[in-house]
């Protein structure tokens, strides 16, 4: 979508819909105060109201969209009444609307703009790649957007950054959605040189052999049992340089997630194709940092891999030697993100990051800690998970930080080798936690267990829809921006 900036009145601009958000309890301006009985609209949070000014103002259809009261606005209000804006126009087959904000927004004109960039950018995604006989109405695609504002510099800046951030997201999403017969751990491979080539950034993808031949141990275990080999694959942006810190970025790339051996029961099975949303984050990240040509060096780190049952596959009982040397007993083959991060993550260490932030559906656990209103965060260096706090509030992907003590890492130790792959019900994500701090060494760290919040099946965010969400890149823009400052 083409989205520009404008100062001016935008009820005086000629338009085939003009989108005019406003606040609950606030006077409307008088000539759309005319236009309708004062209880029909009150601006409450993404509530709508459709008019017809006939000339009374210059557009020839005006949307209000509601903010809700002014002192409660955030940048994730203005995310949701653009997305539900863009799916009113889709819905009345406008390709070029205009919109604009009745009254003062209460946060900086670059983050208001920002937001709404995401929000037009995410409410226009559909994954429809594989439905057939939809009608016009249905794959209609608004083209442009015309912001009418007075701080024409601060907002086109925003914009712009909104826009990166939201195709990063829908680039993640499109991963997520593809089915995992179609988004294998070589297809995935492919992604990343495709996005390498597009965008400069140097990739390099380990096949089975490369892997077997540098003892990349956990990745080839959970792979093992699948016809689709497992792959490992690194994205670099920038290079390591005095005074531009090395960033890595670790994502779970379980293209499809059976349970293997410890075979899931067929509800949760359902949607395990996006047991790689993850590495989708890494990706639509990868692309964002690129895109905005961030001062920084990055690497996105992804193990990819397909988790089947068959007569080849890895067992419990089984003893894993990982790529740093240190053995895992695998209690349960269902518990395999944490195998194949073991990898990524010691793998991480050869760059000698600042940082290594990874990603991963790791644990159902998290789900009943949090549902899917936040990231659960662990992490062994607080001002590192400090940062990823701010960036979650700042993005609208909340963060919420569990303890790593040392008796949870305790609970992760095995009779027969370093670790297990399960250390009980309890508390289970900050074990899976716990298990991955194991392969880090001392660099900070910290774990995002997105396994609630990386798929929607019923969207409640104007600005989502079923199935992938994209979740992380939003937070992981935000959080290397604040870096690179
Ligand atoms: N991929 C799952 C975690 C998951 C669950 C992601 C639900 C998204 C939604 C992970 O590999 C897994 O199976 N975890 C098990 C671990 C258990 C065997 C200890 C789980 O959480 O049930
Ligand atoms: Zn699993
Ligand atoms: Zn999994």
């Amino acid at each position: 979508m083409e989205i520009k900036v404008e100062s001016g009145d935008i009820l005086q601009a000629e338009s085939d819909l003009a989108v005019l958000a406003t606040f609950e309890d606030a006077p409307l301006p008088t000539e759309v105060a005319g236009l309708l009985e004062p209880n029909d609209y009150r601006g409450r949070a993404n509530q709508t109201l459709l008019l017809y000014p006939r000339g009374a103002a210059a557009p020839r259809r005006l949307l209000l969209v509601g903010l809700g009261k002014r002192e409660k606005a955030t940048a994730e209000t203005i995310r949701r009444a653009s997305a539900t804006a863009v799916k009113e126009a889709q819905k009345l087959q406008v390709a070029a609307i205009t919109v604009g904000v009745h009254g003062d927004l209460p946060l900086a004109p670059e983050s208001a703009a920002q937001a709404f960039a995401e929000g037009l950018e995410l409410g226009a995604y559909r994954y429809w790649h594989y439905r057939t006989g939809l009608s016009d109405e249905q794959t209609f695609d608004v083209k442009a957007a015309t912001v009418f504002t007075t701080t024409d510099e601060r907002t086109s800046a925003g914009v712009a950054l909104g826009q990166t951030v939201g195709r990063g997201v829908t680039f993640a999403r499109n991963l997520v959605n593809g089915p995992g017969y179609a988004m294998t751990p070589a297809r995935l491979a492919d992604e990343a040189v495709a996005l390498g080539q597009r965008l400069g950034l140097k990739v390099l993808v380990l096949d089975k052999a490369q892997l077997a031949e540098q003892g990349f141990g956990g990745i080839l275990a959970v792979g093992k049992g699948s016809a689709n080999d497992p792959h490992f694959i690194v994205m670099e942006y920038g290079a390591a340089q005095e005074g531009t810190p090395t960033i890595c970025l670790v994502g779970k790339g379980l293209t499809f997630d059976s349970g293997g051996l410890s075979l899931k029961p067929a509800n949760a099975m359902e949607t395990m194709k996006s047991d790689m949303g993850g590495a989708a984050a890494v990706y639509g990240a990868m692309q964002a940092v690129a895109e905005l040509k961030l001062p920084l060096h990055v690497v996105g780190l992804v193990s990819a891999a397909e988790n089947m049952p068959s007569s080849d596959s890895y067992r419990p009982g089984d003893i894993v030697r990982t790529l740093s040397g240190k053995t895992i007993e695998v209690i349960n083959t269902d518990a395999e993100g944490r195998i194949i991060l073991a990898d990524a993550l010691f793998y991480a260490q050869r760059y000698k990051p600042a940082a290594i932030v990874e990603l991963s559906t790791l644990t159902g656990a998290i789900i009943i800690a949090l549902g899917s209103h936040a990231i659960g965060m662990m992490g062994t260096d607080q001002a590192l998970a400090d940062k990823l706090s701010r960036a979650g509030e700042a993005s609208g992907e909340r963060v919420w930080q569990l303890p790593l003590w040392d008796e949870y890492r305790e609970m992760v130790k095995s009779e027969i080798a370093d670790l297990k792959n399960l250390a009980g019900p309890a508390a289970g994500s900050i074990t899976a936690g716990a298990f991955l701090a194991a392969f880090v060494g001392d660099t900070p760290f910290v774990h995002l267990d997105v396994a609630g919040t990386a798929w929607v099946d019923k969207p409640g965010k104007s600005y989502e829809s079923h199935g992938g969400t994209g979740v992380g890149v939003r937070l992981l823009a935000a959080f290397l921006m604040e870096y690179a400052q």
